[in-house]
C-alpha cells in the first residue's frame, strides 16, 4: 500500500526525531582501545590495498552490532569513533573501509561509472557546472538525501574550518510540513522530476520521477535533492515548476534548517558515519582546506545496498537506470 497522505502526529514513526531527541549516546559508538589495536595491526599489514576482511569484521563485531541495531530500529544515524585512519595510505583506508560496510551491506555503485568508494574532497571543479557533483568542490550541500540504503563517510582529514556534517529526520520534516502546511503537504507524495547528472551523453534519460516520500502503512521514506529538482527543469519535455511545488520546496529546505530539528557534527580523523538514507537528510556547510603542506579535507564515502531494511531509494548505476 502507498498511502498518499501522512499518518496521523499521535502514531509513532521510525526515524522520527528532532534535535534534542538525538543525544550523543543514541548514535555515537566510540571503538575500545583493543579493538582499534587490532584494526591498525591488520592495516600494517595490509599489501596492495587488500585487508583481511574477515579479521576487520571479527574486530568490530560488537561494533557492527550497535550500528546494525540504531539503523534498522533507532534513529539511522550512527557515528563510529576510533579508526585508527591516521597515516594510512588511501588503498589500504579503502580496503579497511570497504570491509567494515561489508558487515553493515554490500557496497553499490555511486556514479554512472560504477565507482564504489568515492573520495569526497575539493578538485577545484566549477561549483556551477549543472552536470558536476557538488561533493568535488567546497562549497555548501543543503540537505538532501544519496542514492543507496546505507551512506557512509570516513573522514581521513578534516577541513581547517567549516565542513560541518549536519543531518535531521526526513521523517520529522514531512510531519512538520503536514502540521504548518497541510495543502501543500499531499505534494509530497506526488512525483517530482529530478536531474540526473551525466545521463544524456551515456544515453539514459535526463531526468527521472519520483516522489519526495512514500508511506507504506509502517514508515515514512523520503527521497529529495533539491538542486536536482531544479535543475530538472531545464532538461526537455520536464514541465516547469508551478507555484505550489517552488513554495514546498522551499518549506522543505527552510524546515530541514531548523536549528530545532538537525544536530550538527565536526569530523575528526577516524571518524565514520552511518545514515539510512530513506529516514535521514543530510548536509555539510561550506568549508575552506588547510593551507598546503597539510592535506586537504578528504572523506571516503560508500553507498550500501542492505536488504534487511527493506528501504526503497532509487539506484543509480548505469546499469540499473538503462533498464
Ligand atoms: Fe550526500
Amino acid at each position: 500500500m502507498k498511502a498518499a497522505s501522512l499518518p496521523p502526529s499521535q502514531v509513532s514513526l521510525p526515524g522520527d526525531f528532532t534535535g534534542a531527541d538525538l543525544t550523543p549516546d543514541r548514535y555515537v559508538v566510540e571503538l575500545e582501545a583493543p579493538v582499534r589495536r587490532e584494526l591498525s595491526r591488520l592495516a600494517a599489514h595490509a599489501t596492495s590495498g587488500t585487508i583481511d576482511a574477515r579479521g576487520v569484521r571479527a574486530a568490530l563485531e560488537e561494533a557492527t552490532v550497535r550500528t546494525k541495531c540504531i539503523l534498522a530500529g533507532g534513529y539511522g544515524v550512527v557515528l563510529l569513533r576510533g579508526v585508527p585512519t591516521e597515516g594510512l595510505e588511501r588503498e589500504v583506508a579503502v580496503a579497511l573501509f570497504t570491509a567494515m560496510g561489508e558487515a553493515l551491506g554490500e557496497p553499490t555503485a555511486q556514479t554512472l561509472d560504477g565507482e564504489l568508494v568515492t573520495d569526497i574532497r575539493d578538485t577545484g571543479a566549477d561549483r556551477n557546472d549543472p552536470d558536476l557533483r557538488l561533493y568535488r568542490t567546497s562549497a555548501e550541500q543543503d540537505f538532501h538525501t544519496d542514492g543507496a540504503d546505507v551512506i557512509g563517510l570516513m573522514c581521513l582529514h578534516p577541513a581547517e574550518s567549516g565542513g560541518v556534517s549536519r543531518v535531521v529526520s526526513s521523517v520529522r520534516v514531512a510531519r512538520r510540513i503536514g502540521e504548518a502546511r497541510p495543502d501543500l503537504a499531499p505534494l509530497l507524495f506526488e512525483p517530482w522530476f529530478l536531474h540526473l547528472p551525466g545521463g544524456r551523453e551515456r544515453g539514459l534519460p535526463g531526468a527521472f520521477s519520483r516522489p519526495i516520500a512514500t508511506f507504506d502503512g509502517a514508515k515514512l521514506e523520503s527521497f529529495f535533492i533539491g538542486w536536482y529538482i531544479r535543475r530538472a527543469e531545464s532538461v526537455p519535455d520536464v514541465p516547469p515548476l508551478d507555484d505550489a511545488r517552488r513554495e514546498l520546496l522551499a518549506l522543505y529546505e527552510a524546515t530541514a534548517n531548523d536549528p530545532e530539528l538537525f544536530v550538527d557534527m565536526s569530523f575528526r580523523p577516524g571518524d565514520v558515519q552511518w545514515l539510512r538514507n530513506a529516514f535521514v537528510l543530510h548536509k555539510r556547510t561550506e568549508y575552506v582546506d588547510p593551507a598546503p603542506p597539510a592535506p586537504r579535507r578528504h572523506l571516503l564515502r560508500l553507498w550500501l545496498s542492505a536488504p534487511y531494511l527493506a528501504d526503497t531509494t532509487p539506484r543509480f548505476s548505469a546499469q540499473e537506470l538503462g533498464r
